[in-house]
């Protein structure tokens, strides 16, 4: 039986559809709002998640609050910012408090176990929720979500969540909101589709000074440790017309930093160095970064372009994992430590304070002491502005999860702490590269120690005094003095990437 409140929503939603259809509403929504209605299907879902919303306004004076977070990289950041479209434009607006929500949706990461168990520590603490608010929407998504293993575990164990779905399931969002909210339904949607991309998403995003822009997704590539291949599916290009389309919309907009986001941006279909020569060409004041680069696919050619641009930050994450051979080839990453090198020591040929980033898995199932300080060994001769560090995380289904492992979890973490001390003594080194230097800094934020902080073309956090106003800008500051984790300096002018 169907409550008032849905049976009144129904009415609603065809009032709301037929003025959709009519064409009242589509000015409002904007070119891309109209593109999300082309699907029929599509909008007949949207305007009843539309309608619930009306009904939720007319019943409690507010529209229903929606509560977004996102673990993990930064292309989930990107995809909870299209959720989050998607949800405001079928009216929904958004708290950061799970207690005010009508709907909490967590958008996870499978890519370590911890991130895992976060996730069932933040659904297992809504329970309570959930009881004093039954119409209350709990849904995890994304790459955690994707994994059998979890819907199952959720459907049997957290009674609370309505809503499961993977990756591939983002624009059907409104259908499954429908099937909670009118049918009374759990949805659980895990189902692998090789769909083209869809362009029709409308984004909120986090900020107003950096983008994230995706280029590609899913990846090819079957490092034997990671669980991405098996939640993202296989590596799928956005065309180069649609991605700088976007980019020029956003420094129209007068974002500062835009993000080109993907597992292996070298394998982008349509020639990723093209694309950040054709997207530097966009007149404007703006630095573009991009994540990640496989190393068994960066090229002379890709330096030479980030060398020779004019907005390209000078500085590439190039996750490097392990420092020994034999390693790398059980984890299948496809290159050895010379090839590594090559790349890195070429950029540093023409540009010396080019600037490298990395990721590293220690304690990888077989690394001996011996492997480990390889590892030790290649941060040192590399110099790394910044690292990503993790402990080796068993990750069922991969490869790597069958491979043997006689280290134990101590002698794991004591490994970690040992990269971070060695990293830690090399960055005072690098960082007194820039004492006395004028650079180039976007400013983001109030700084932990000066009022202001931001980072330079080399992605470095940067802290200095100056006005609030000079937040979302860029100014020259000149270089003080260094700690582990940033640069203090004193502010000159505001600047310009010319
Ligand atoms: N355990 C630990 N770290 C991992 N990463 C990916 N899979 C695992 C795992 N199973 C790390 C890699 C990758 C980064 C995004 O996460 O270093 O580059
Ligand atoms: Fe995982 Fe390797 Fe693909 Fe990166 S390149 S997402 S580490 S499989």
């Amino acid at each position: 039986m169907r409550d008032f409140l849905t049976s009144n929503i129904d009415k609603i939603a065809k009032k709301v559809y037929n003025k959709l259809y009519i064409g009242l509403l589509v000015p409002k929504l904007g070119k891309r709002g109209v593109d999300v209605l082309k699907n029929t299907e599509n909008t007949a879902a949207y305007a009843r998640v539309r309608a619930y919303c009306e009904g939720y306004l007319e019943k409690n004076g507010h529209r229903p609050l929606a509560y977004v977070y996102s673990f993990g990289c930064q292309q989930n950041v990107s995809d909870g910012e299209k959720l989050k479209g998607q949800l405001s434009l079928a009216g929904f607006e958004f708290t950061d408090d799970t207690e005010q929500a009508q709907l909490i949706i967590y958008n996870t990461c499978a890519v370590r176990e911890n991130a895992e168990n976060t996730v069932y520590g933040a659904v297992g603490d809504l329970k309570h929720l959930k009881e004093q608010k039954p119409d209350l929407i709990i849904g995890i998504c994304g790459c955690m979500a994707q994994l059998k293993h979890v819907a199952e575990k959720v459907k049997a164990s957290y009674r609370q969540v309505d809503l499961v779905f993977g990756t591939f399931a983002y624009n059907e969002l409104f259908e499954m909101l429908c099937t909670v909210i009118y049918d009374k339904k759990r949805v659980f949607e895990l189902s692998e589709r090789t769909t083209e991309i869809s362009e029709d998403f409308v984004q909120i995003r986090d900020s107003k000074i950096k983008a994230f822009v995706p280029i590609m997704y899913g990846c090819n590539n079957f490092c034997t440790y990671c669980i991405v291949p098996y939640v993202r599916g296989r590596e799928r290009s956005r065309k180069p017309e649609a991605v700088i389309a976007e980019v020029r919309k956003l420094i129209g907009e007068g974002y500062k930093e835009i993000t080109l986001l993907g597992q292996n941006v070298n394998s982008y279909s349509y020639g990723f160095p093209q694309l950040l020569r054709e997207i530097d060409k966009i007149e404007g004041d703006y630095w573009v970064r991009f994540m990640s680069s496989h190393p068994k696919d960066a090229t002379n050619e890709l330096i030479d372009t980030i060398i020779d641009s004019k907005h390209i930050c000078k500085s590439l994450h190039l996750p490097v994992q392990a420092g020994s051979d034999r390693v790398l080839k059980a984890m299948n990453r496809r290159y050895t430590t010379e090839d590594y090198l090559k790349i890195t020591d070429y950029a540093r040929q023409r540009c010396p304070g080019f600037s490298f980033s990395t990721d590293i898995i220690v304690g990888f199932p077989g690394e001996s002491k011996e492997e480990f300080e390889q590892t030790k060994a290649i941060i040192k001769r590399v110099g790394y502005d910044n690292i990503y560090s993790f402990v080796y995380s068993k990750r069922s289904g991969t490869p790597a999860a069958n491979m043997p492992d006689d280290t134990d979890d101590k002698t794991k973490g004591l490994r970690l702490r040992e990269l971070l001390l060695e990293q830690r003594e090399n960055i005072e080194r690098l960082f007194s590269r820039f004492l006395g230097k004028e650079i180039k800094v976007l400013v983001e934020a109030k700084g932990r120690q000066k009022s202001l902080a931001g980072r330079n073309t080399e992605g470095i956090i940067v802290e200095f005094d100056g006005d609030e106003s000079l937040i979302g800008q860029f100014v020259d500051v000149k270089i003080t003095s260094t700690a582990n984790w940033a640069l203090f300096g004193e502010y000159i002018k505001k600047g310009e990437i010319k």
